[in-house]
């Protein structure tokens, strides 16, 4: 009866199973999994929010498939201040940036065609391209390098439509560099293949450094290039369903890209009037909300190095940026174990492999959202266990 897309496994994992087995018991259980910002106290003025899209709410309709032109050009001006101006035209607006992945594939891939993706990565892709019915092609970043993308080392595969960059990864926090952009870009030129970046933390950077790479909204480059992000990162509103992507690259391809992204857009017009009227105000709110995330991370972070003896066994993975941090762990008695251990002393912790860390890795992943007092409660749970 049913597709083979959707013959997957649905049981739960040991973890999670264990986890709401001690939250039914009445376990006083602190999550440090939880990276939803209302969750852990973080929003923009939400009066502000609810007035913009009250007022959005009594506006006619009136579709454009690509986006309103005035919610695109909100969004130009926003993305405008990151250095490169972005035009307006280039711009699409989705219900969110899952929503954008699942239209680029649509776009760039035929059944079967596979994309490459980065490993360790937020384990979102395989669902997407699985639904898309389209393969991924790991490509390795190992913490020996520093998670770099070596271009001339991605695998060769004649499947291959796009590479999919994480720039800064989640969870790994890496920032994509220049040089590693501009190779990338030649070799997806080379290859006729797409580049698209996920840009989706590309806002919570931590410190200097110019040879990161912020954007490539509004880049020309020599490769068809899509730049993806979206309200749920930007100002933490994932419920009011907007997300973007920024077209790039020769000419051309661009402008092509656009006439057939049109289509696929007006075919579904997904995205809700009332948010993209209030685009503007929504995004006049991203830097407060930006300065009560950093603050948080900042704060979380001086906990957990605050928190790693001179002779701990673990360590914490640098962060140049997004919302998590990755700590390395003794090789015994394994992530899973470990994680599970951390349960049985109340915190909540994901093993490195939910991310696909390699196997035989040894990391766990915590976000530093949660609320100050709890997570320096969580994180001295998990070091009793560490
Ligand atoms: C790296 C990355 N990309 C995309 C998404 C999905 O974003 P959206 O809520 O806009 O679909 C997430 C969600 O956490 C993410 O971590």
């Amino acid at each position: 009866m049913f597709s083979r897309r959707t013959h997957w496994e649905l049981h739960p994992n040991a973890l999670s199973v264990r986890r709401d087995a001690l939250r039914d018991a009445g376990a006083d259980l602190v999550d440090l999994t939880e990276s939803n910002p209302a969750a852990c106290g973080l929003s923009p003025d939400m009066d502000a929010v609810a007035a913009a899209i009250a007022a959005g709410a009594r506006r006619p309709y009136s579709p454009d498939p690509r986006g309103l032109p005035h919610a695109r050009e909100a969004l130009a001006a926003y993305l405008g201040r990151r250095g490169t101006p972005v035009d307006p035209a280039h711009l699409v607006l989705t219900a969110s940036t899952s929503e954008a992945y699942a239209w680029l594939i649509k776009l760039l891939c035929d059944p079967w065609d596979a994309v490459l993706v980065p490993q360790p990565c937020y384990p979102l892709f395989e669902w997407l391209a699985r639904m898309e019915g389209v393969h991924l092609v790991p490509y390795a970043l190992s913490r020996a390098d520093g998670f770099r993308v070596h271009a001339d080392s991605l695998p060769v595969d004649s499947r291959v439509r796009a590479v999919l960059a994480v720039s800064p990864g989640n969870p790994t926090g890496t920032f994509l560099k220049q040089d590693e952009l501009e190779a990338l870009e030649v070799r997806c030129a080379r290859e006729g293949w797409a580049l698209v970046m996920d840009e989706v933390f590309s806002d919570y950077g931590r410190g200097a450094d110019d040879s990161r790479v912020r954007t490539v909204a509004g880049r020309a480059g020599p490769a068809l290039n899509f730049a993806l992000s979206g309200l749920s990162k930007v100002v933490g509103l994932a419920g009011l369903k907007l997300g973007w992507m920024a077209v790039g690259g020769p000419e051309a391809l661009r402008d092509a890209a656009l006439a057939r992204l049109e289509l696929i857009a007006d075919t579904y017009l997904s995205v809700n009037t009332p948010v993209q009227e209030a685009l503007g105000s929504l995004l006049a709110q991203a830097d407060g909300f930006q300065a009560q995330v950093r603050a948080r991370v900042e704060a979380n972070l001086a906990t957990l190095h605050a928190a790693r003896t001179r002779d701990a066994g673990w360590n914490v993975l640098p962060v140049e940026g997004g919302w998590s941090a990755v700590l390395r762990i003794p090789r015994h008695p394994g992530e899973l174990e470990t994680a599970l251990a951390a349960l049985e002393e109340g915190v909540v912790v994901y093993p490195g492999h939910f991310f696909d860390f390699p196997p035989g890795a040894d990391f766990l992943v915590l976000s530093l959202l949660p609320e100050e007092a709890r997570f320096a409660e969580g994180v001295a749970r998990l070091t009793r266990v560490l």
